[in-house]
């Protein structure tokens, strides 16, 4: 099974494109980005969901703003009426978005700017489990951070994959990186598939529970419009 991860860098997108990726969107997320009190926010929102009706209008017949969504019960968005058994993920930072796509496999994709101010070995130390500390305890300085960042990414993709969110103790699943591996403390046998990024200044993630082959790919804007 394949998993497109595409990510879209909105520093390169044409002024112009905005309204395009505007016209892509449903009535409902266009309130919901009006909402947005900062225009960075509302633009990342914008084009993340652009993104991902474009990619998923490519992989089946439907036009991008025809595609339904609900939302499960921690909020993970899935599919209504799909003509296959598509999953997706997507996330948004300011800056850039990413989104992922398969069939029949649970995906979590993640992004966070890599000069983001964080407390990493607190953090750590009360969210992440021991063996990720250890790990993080092997490196200083800017290693440390990247690592962190390798670390968050990775885990913020494993619980939007299994579609629990926060609501699901960090501590409970161990990463490891080089290459990223996850593994579930309660059932190590568990198949995971996981991949590790970092594309100028953004750390990407992806998380899928089952073997998958992973494709990552930036994304132009002229490419999203039939
Ligand atoms: C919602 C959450 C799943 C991801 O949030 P995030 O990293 O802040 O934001 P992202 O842009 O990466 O992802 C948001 C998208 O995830 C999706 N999403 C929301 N809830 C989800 C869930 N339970 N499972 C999977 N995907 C979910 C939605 O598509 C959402 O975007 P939308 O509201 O525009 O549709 C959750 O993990 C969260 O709130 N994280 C906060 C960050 C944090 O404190 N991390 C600590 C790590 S040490």
């Amino acid at each position: 099974m394949d998993v497109a991860v595409r990510a879209l860098d909105l520093s390169k997108l044409p002024p112009e494109s905005w309204d395009a990726l505007v016209s892509l969107l449903n009535e409902e997320e266009r309130a919901r980005a009006a909402r947005f009190a900062f225009g960075e926010d509302r633009n990342s929102y914008i084009a993340a969901h652009a993104l991902l009706r474009a990619e998923l209008s490519k992989r089946a017949g439907l036009p991008p703003q025809d595609w339904r969504f609900a939302a499960a019960a921690h909020g993970k968005p899935f599919l209504i009426d799909a003509p296959r058994d598509m999953r997706f993920s997507l996330s948004h930072t300011r800056g850039m978005v990413a989104v992922a796509i398969c069939e029949g496999v649970d995906i979590g994709v993640d992004v966070e700017p890599s000069d983001r101010r964080a407390e990493s070995m607190k953090l750590a130390e009360r969210f992440f489990a021991p063996e990720e500390v250890t790990l993080l305890r092997t490196v200083e300085g800017e290693a440390r951070r990247d690592m962190f960042f390798a670390i968050w990414t990775l885990k913020e993709a494993v619980v939007k994959a299994t579609g629990q969110g926060l609501s699901r103790a960090l501590d409970s699943f161990a990463v490891s990186l080089d290459p990223p591996r996850v593994t579930m403390l309660d059932d190590p046998a568990q198949a995971w598939s996981a991949a590790h990024w970092r594309k100028e200044k953004f750390h990407f993630a992806l998380a899928a529970q089952g073997p998958v082959r992973i494709d990552f790919d930036l994304a132009q804007a002229a490419s999203l419009f039939p």
